[in-house]
This record gives structure tokens, sequence and C-alpha cells, in this order.
């Protein structure tokens, strides 16, 4: 099959489209023919060797956990599945994943794909949308009626995340730049900051839930803004979590995880046009290099997807 694999940890270059071995399943597995692979910054970041923790096999190893596809074949054990389905799903990040043209995926970590939209789009969703549900939801406890903060706004997790919030019914606050702002109220926020010009902590108080996809100066100063006895949830992990406590609040980091039950409730959501998945570029699977390019800038909108089957 085709795949893009690296052979040495380091820039968009080490990004290699070239033949492979079609993965081997195991009986709790099915075998994926994969038309669109999503692009995440978990991606670049085991790309670059920045996530020893995570670097799964050895190399060299087929990157990419996202995909929407089409079952090839079921392993003996699974039951929920059968081949012909249209699924979607976040792979288990120690594996191989889907910059090929097929991936091998636990049945446990995929569900039937939106059907509203194509394998494109539906390629954008798994790995943001849990992340952004299983962080709000889960971590937070997010309730309707409460104030949530939105750090990243417009970006891949945070597009689902202001999405998400608003259908529970919270009052969505969020942070981008500026040409994104309007963006991000028109898919639902009730205020937007933008962060290129306004300070957030001199604008808002008494938020019960931050929802922290940057870290740092950020997050320290997102501690100010939460009611006492707030939460702060972050994708990136938690600085100084006795400080955070000393001060009354409450903090969780978390890797999110891929599980039917999450991803049928977001197909569900999708599929009645409560939550859609921005998609800002795609790019063909060869061009996987181009597509690091661009989002390890930072400032993609939404979603990068390779298209992998035409
Ligand atoms: N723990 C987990 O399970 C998990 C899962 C998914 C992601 N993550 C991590 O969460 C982080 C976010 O992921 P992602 O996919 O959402 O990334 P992303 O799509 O690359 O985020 C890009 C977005 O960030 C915004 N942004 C940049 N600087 C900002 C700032 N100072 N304040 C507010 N917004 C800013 C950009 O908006 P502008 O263009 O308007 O600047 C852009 O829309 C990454 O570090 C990722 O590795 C963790």
């Amino acid at each position: 099959m085709k795949a893009v694999e690296i052979h040495h940890y380091g820039g968009p270059e080490e990004l290699k489209y070239e033949e492979a071995e079609i993965p081997a399943i195991h009986p709790d597995d099915v075998l994926v023919r994969v038309y669109a692979s999503g692009v995440n910054p978990i991606d670049w970041k085991i790309r670059r060797g920045d996530r020893q923790s995570d670097q799964g096999p050895t190399l060299p190893r087929i990157l990419g956990w996202d995909f929407s596809g089409v079952i090839e074949k079921a392993g003996d054990k699974v039951t929920t599945f059968k081949a012909g389905d249209e699924v979607y799903g976040r792979p288990d990040i120690m594996r191989d994943g889907t910059y090929a043209e097929y991936v091998a995926v636990r049945a446990t970590e995929i569900a039937r794909k939106p059907q509203s939209i194509d394998h494109k789009a539906a390629a954008g969703v798994a790995l943001a949308a849990l992340t952004a549900w299983q962080g709000l939801f889960e971590k937070g406890q997010l309730q309707a009626g409460q104030r949530v903060l939105i750090h990243g706004a417009s970006g891949g997790v945070g597009t689902f995340a202001v999405q998400l919030a608003k259908w529970k019914g919270a009052y969505v606050i969020g942070t981008a730049s500026g040409k994104n702002t309007r963006f991000v109220e028109e898919l639902g926020a009730n205020e937007m900051i933008d962060y290129e010009t306004t300070d957030f902590s001199s604008q808002v108080k008494d938020i019960d839930v931050v929802f922290d996809t940057r870290g740092g100066e950020v997050q320290q100063k997102s501690l100010t803004v939460l009611k006492p006895g707030g939460i702060i949830v972050s994708t990136v992990g938690i600085e100084d979590e006795a400080a955070i406590k000393a001060k009354g609040l409450r903090s969780a980091a978390y890797m999110a995880q891929s599980r039917t039950k999450d991803l049928q409730q977001i197909a569900e959501l999708i599929d009645s046009g409560k939550v859609i998945p921005v998609i800002s570029k795609i790019f063909p699977l060869k061009d996987a290099a181009e597509a690091h390019r661009l989002g390890e800038k930072g400032h993609v909108r939404g979603k990068i997807v390779l298209q992998v089957k035409e």
C-alpha cells in the first residue's frame, strides 16, 4: 500500500511517501481502507521526536491518528462491525497510523461515520471532537447555564469545543486572533476576545470551566478568571497543580480516549446539524509534508485533512 512514513525524527522533510506493508490485524481489530486522514498537532510532535512516552513502535512508522474509511475486513472477535461499514475513529497512538491506504484499528475505537458528511470532512472529526467532548463533559463536568472560557477557539479542538459547549447550554466565551473572532461567533460563541489586542484576564470573570489548549501564560492568567471552586481543564498539561489547589481551584489534564460510544454521540450531533466540522484545507496524501508545514505554524482555522482515496 502507499503510506507516509518517517524513518528518522525531524522536520517535515522526513515524511516519505512510499510503499509499506498492509498492516496485519488482531482478532479484536478491523482493517480499514482509509479514504481520508485528519492531521493533528500530535503528528508533528511525534515526527519531531518530542513525545518520548508516545513514540510507540520503532521507526519507520506511519503517522496520523484520525480517519474516515470503509472496513475491508473484521477480526475474528469483532461482532459490532463488518466489511463494507463506513467508519471513523482515532486509532491507538502507540500503533501505526492513518497516513496510509489501510490501517488496523481496534473495533472499540471506531463508530459509524456521520452520514451527512463525506469522508474528507469525517476524517477531521474523531481526535479533535473526542478531546473537546471528554475535556468539557467528563473532566470539566460542564452544565447548562455555566460560563466556559475556551482558548484556541478557532483551532481543531476549539471549533468543536465551542459548538459542544453551546449545544450543552453553556455561556461560551472564546479566544482567537482578530481574523477568526467573527467566524467563531458564527459557530456559536456568545463572546469572543481577540488575544492579539486584548488581555482576556482583564475582560472576563466568574468562569466555571476554562478549557485550555495553549498552556504557559494563557494557563497562568486563566486562574484569575475562575470562580472559587472552578476548574481548568487542559489538553496540554497542568503546570502547577499544587498552586491551583492552594487557590481553591481545581484542574485536570488528560489524554483523550477513543470510544465507540462517544464517537456515536458526536456523529449524531453532526447528522442533526448541531455540530459542523470545520475543514480549512485538504491535501493529497503524498503532500503530507506541506500539510505539516502549514499546521505547525499553529494558526489553521479548524482542521487540515489528507485525502487518501479519490
Ligand atoms: N490531550 C489530548 O488528548 C489532546 C488532544 C488533541 C489536541 N491536544 C493538544 O491541544 C493543542 C491544541 O490542539 P488543536 O488541534 O486545537 O491545535 P490547532 O488546531 O493547531 O490550534 C490552532 C489554533 O490555535 C489558535 N491560537 C494560536 N495562538 C493562540 C493564542 N495565544 N490564544 C488563543 N488561540 C490561539 C489559532 O487561532 P488564530 O489563528 O486565530 O491565532 C488556531 O486557530 C495542541 O497542543 C494539541 O497537541 C491534546
